[in-house]
């Protein structure tokens, strides 16, 4: 069974080490051009970087717990949160998206904002199938063409069936 860890200022180094070659390597899949991080370059971000409002996961499998398949992070940005996550390549395929996706949205706990390359087919059917709506395209001719907006509602609320309830308290 996949299992989030989640990472803190304090946790061991090599468990916030874990998860860069992960972030690396999805780097090309990403709509925001990030750069390549050193171990020190990553390190430094970790230190400085506000806790408060970033929660960072690596997934493991139950079966192999010493390989880190996955890693995801939930910025809260007050009125919403934003996701970024990633499988590793040798796990891509595994069936391990939905279970992150739905991973993060509870834990934002609020509606969410995103974006997708439309040329990701793989994160365009998963999000697809988990909630989120493509809100809008880039249209303007200064950004990239492949990005869509999106937006999720956040964790659906199951309220008791109090109409049920009271059918069967009137018998
Ligand atoms: C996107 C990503 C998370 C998908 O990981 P994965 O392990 O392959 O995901 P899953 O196995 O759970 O599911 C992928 C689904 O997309 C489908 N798929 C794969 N490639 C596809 C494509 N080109 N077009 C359409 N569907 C595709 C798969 O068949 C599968 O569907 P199924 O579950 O109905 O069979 C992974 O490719 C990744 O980490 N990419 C780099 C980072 C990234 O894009 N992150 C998301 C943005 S924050």
């Amino acid at each position: 069974m996949l299992r989030p860890t989640q990472l803190t200022r304090d946790s061991d180094p090599i468990l916030i080490e874990a998860l860069r070659p992960i972030l690396n390597a999805s780097l090309p899949y990403l709509t925001k051009s990030l750069g390549w991080m050193s171990a020190v370059e990553q390190h430094r971000w970790w230190r400085t970087e506000d806790h408060a409002r970033v929660k960072v996961f690596l997934w493991r499998d139950d079966e192999r717990p010493w390989e880190p398949v996955a890693f995801s992070m939930i910025t809260d940005h007050g009125d919403f949160a934003s996701p970024f996550f990633a499988v590793a390549r040798d796990h891509w395929s595994n069936g391990y998206g939905d279970a992150i996706i739905k991973h993060y949205i509870e834990t934002a706990g609020k509606p969410l904002r995103g974006q997708q390359l439309v040329s990701n087919g793989a994160i365009r059917k998963l999000n697809a199938r988990n909630g989120w709506v493509v809100v809008r395209k880039s249209t303007a001719l200064w950004t990239n063409p492949d990005i869509e907006y999106l937006e999720h509602p956040g964790p659906t609320t199951t309220f008791p069936d109090y109409d049920a309830i009271l059918k069967g308290l009137d018998g």
